[in-house]
């Protein structure tokens, strides 16, 4: 990596004064001092500013259980972003991985990994994401069955030509299902019930991929994905 996009990762300093450092002769790269701003840094390398050595960052993975209320987007007038809930540094670094909607709760992947959120989000890739769905209308056997049949064979939602892609329904009650979708459609899951006439009440995701919400986080809460939940992804 160039020595001014690394100074610009791994410090306070803007690309632009990471140059000015650079030129002034206040870095060194393994104790030689480089003024040289396209120098091309490696991870083993030892870089230090004014002497002190620059400790980096690497990449970030987290999970959060998103409470009601926040968006997935950067705030509005209205709604916090959920990236107001992690407390960490350089926050400005990460984005959100796919979104969900304001009154959406639970699993929502964040990083500063862009390769990593495309292999999530890319259409080709087939994603499996579940929810669980609270509806209005009641279930019966007849009305479950035929639901089951229509979501795996994939069906056309309003105002679009593409039918959706095989989805598996899990039916826990007459008013609570789990839903499997493999794509990420605007308001993906409303719409699928509403084709079917019944109307999405509450709408919580429990995993992405491999990954699922982790019980002990509460509303609001997250932590760092462990090493595998991180290369479930790859
Ligand atoms: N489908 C929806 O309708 N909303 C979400 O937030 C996620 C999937």
């Amino acid at each position: 990596m160039r020595l001014d996009k690394y100074l610009g990762q791994n410090t306070n300093l803007s690309r632009s004064l990471a140059k000015k450092a650079i030129s002034s002769g206040q870095i060194s790269v393994n104790l030689e001092c480089i003024k040289n701003t396209a120098f091309k840094v490696k991870m083993s390398d030892q870089v230090l500013y004014c002497g002190e050595p620059i400790v980096t960052l690497g990449h970030r993975y987290l999970m959060l259980n998103k409470p009601l209320g926040y968006i997935c987007s950067t705030q509005d007038e209205l709604h916090p972003s959920v990236l107001n809930l992690i407390d960490i540094d350089k926050p400005d670094r990460l984005h959100i991985v796919g979104r969900l909607d304001v009154d959406t709760t639970g699993l929502v992947l964040i990083t500063d990994d862009g390769q990593w959120s495309h292999r999530i989000t890319s259409p080709k890739r087939n994603c499996q994401k579940t929810y669980q769905v609270d509806l209005a209308e009641t279930l019966n056997a007849a009305l479950s069955r035929d639901i089951i049949e229509r979501f795996k064979k994939g069906l056309l939602l309003k105002n679009e030509f593409k039918a959706t892609l095989p989805a598996q329904l899990v039916i826990q009650s007459n008013q609570k299902v789990l839903l499997s979708i493999q794509e990420g459609r605007y308001h993906q899951v409303k719409r699928m019930f509403a084709a079917v006439g019944n109307h999405v009440e509450a709408l919580h995701r429990v995993s992405i991929g491999a990954i699922t919400l982790d019980t002990q986080l509460s509303e609001g809460e997250w932590r760092y994905l462990t090493e595998a939940e991180i290369t479930s992804m790859n």
